[in-house]
């Protein structure tokens, strides 16, 4: 494809919208709180806040100027920029970490439809905190339930994608985003209001010092670049539909602040809600679909319009986030196979999902069915979660802050900061310096971590 002919968001605000739909997703609002609950709430909270702006957004940086400079694919991007080099298998990688990452996330955005239909058909009402366990294990483990909603999430998602980059991810978010502020906002505020609801502020916001271990900064970090769809080129394939004009800058500091609110937010329903009721915030997949749905209940028990309201909403707000950063994680492929292999997108989207579906399938079967066949002592699901979130998004972070501060020319690099001059270069060098020393060196640090060889 010509450079001339590509597509691109048609304003700022779609841009902003799309790659901050991207960013928001289930890791905001199922991880985030979770982690800071048990990482010391508010210490958590700084050190966080330190990691996306400081590692987060200068690598966002990057990766925007990674996009836009080669107006190319993630796949395409490294090999139009580098030529020559092994520097496209961080392109490949990236393609490939965004395609298994959907292949088990959609399985967990699939279970949101689910919710949103027990929900609304008033199905929590009257159960109590066991029957919450045995309905979500029964749901998880169904050879067939989950895989239905599973390619009916998958199925939307390649809906907006086929529309296109203007007509499908940017109108999408430019819908989707406002609705979810508003869900995420109404819901914080009802939640903010139960009696006790003090006591989950607390636990989320007064900082506890003493929880502060090398672990709490490694864990920041991790989340970080997983809550900021970074790592894995979702964001320079956003940023390669950029218009020239775009303040890349600007841009990535909106998207920073948004998933940072939203992600606060997501902390401010779950835990005064959980503590109005006197329930411990329980760890990883649980909390939002066992103890939540029990929350709610007793919580607004003697309401029970309000119960089901607050039901219903939360799903749906589940629903929307993760529906924008599916749709994030299937363009990346889709971009890649339509531009580098010269597929329609039309028949690159229908490659991707169809794909997507049978990782899905295989990784929501090992909930269930499937659950005896392990590798490395971890079903589909978790070792895709695992590959993914903990090689090859910090290895692709890695790698995209060096290319960048190292490989990529300075005055390449400071002509997309400042949009060929018209734009102030002060914050070129600081970014450079991130990118350069203090990104490579504290990815380092999270890879080792997590691959437990510290
Ligand atoms: N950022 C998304 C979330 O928080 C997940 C994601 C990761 C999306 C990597 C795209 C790429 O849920």
């Amino acid at each position: 494809m010509q450079k001339g002919e590509r597509v691109n968001f048609g304003s700022k605000i779609g841009a902003i919208l799309a790659a901050a739909g991207s960013a928001v997703g289930l890791g905001n609002i199922w991880r985030f709180p979770y982690e800071t609950g048990n990482h010391g709430g508010a210490a958590f909270i700084l050190i966080y806040l330190a990691c996306v702006f400081l590692l987060g957004m200068p690598i966002m940086i990057a990766e925007f100027t990674i996009g836009r400079r080669s107006k190319a694919s993630t796949g395409g991007a490294y090999k139009a920029l580098a030529p020559g080099t092994p520097w496209k298998w961080v392109g490949y990688m990236g393609v490939l970490a965004g395609f298994l990452i959907l292949g088990y996330y959609a399985v967990v955005a699939g279970w949101t439809l689910e919710y949103i239909l027990e929900a609304g058909v008033n199905g929590f009402s009257g159960k109590g905190p066991d029957e919450f366990v045995a309905a979500f294990q029964d749901f998880s483990s169904d050879p067939f339930r989950p895989m239905l909603w599973l390619v009916v999430f998958l199925l939307g998602t390649h809906f907006i994608i086929v529309k296109g980059v203007k007509n499908g991810i940017e109108r999408s978010s430019k819908i989707l985003m406002p609705v979810l502020f508003i869900l995420i906002v109404i819901l914080a505020v009802c939640s903010m209001t139960l009696p006790n609801a003090e006591k989950g502020l607390a636990f989320l916001l007064k900082p506890d010092f003493s929880k502060v271990t090398g672990d709490v900064f490694l864990g920041a970090m991790g989340q970080a670049f997983f809550s900021l769809s970074l790592g894995m080129g979702c964001l320079s394939t956003y940023a390669s539909y950029f218009g020239k004009e775009t303040n890349l800058v600007n841009t990535a500091l909106s998207v920073g602040v948004i998933d940072t609110f939203v992600a606060v937010l997501a902390g401010l329903i779950i835990f005064p809600a959980a503590f109005s009721v006197g329930i411990q915030p329980d760890a990883g997949p649980s909390l939002i679909f066992i103890t939540l749905p029990n929350v709610f209940q007793q919580a607004f028990g003697g309401v029970p319009l309000l119960a089901y309201i607050f039901s219903v909403m939360f799903y749906v707000l589940l629903a929307l986030a993760a529906l924008t950063s599916t749709i994030s994680l299937h363009e990346v492929a889709t971009a890649f196979l339509h531009e580098d292999f010269g597929f329609t997108r039309g028949r690159a989207a229908r490659l991707v999902t169809a794909g997507c579906i049978i990782i899905g399938i295989f990784s929501s079967l090992s909930l269930g069915v499937m659950q005896e066949y392990t590798l490395f002592g971890k079903g589909v699901f978790d070792l895709l979660d695992f590959v993914t979130a903990k090689i090859m998004l910090p290895l692709g972070g890695l790698l995209s802050s060096i290319f960048v501060g190292w490989y990529l020319k300075r005055s390449v690099f400071y002509e997309e900061v400042t949009n060929g001059g018209t734009l102030k270069a002060g914050v070129c060098r600081l970014c450079l310096f991130l990118l350069r020393y203090v990104a490579p060196i504290a990815i380092t640090l999270i890879f080792v971590n997590e691959l437990g060889l510290m």
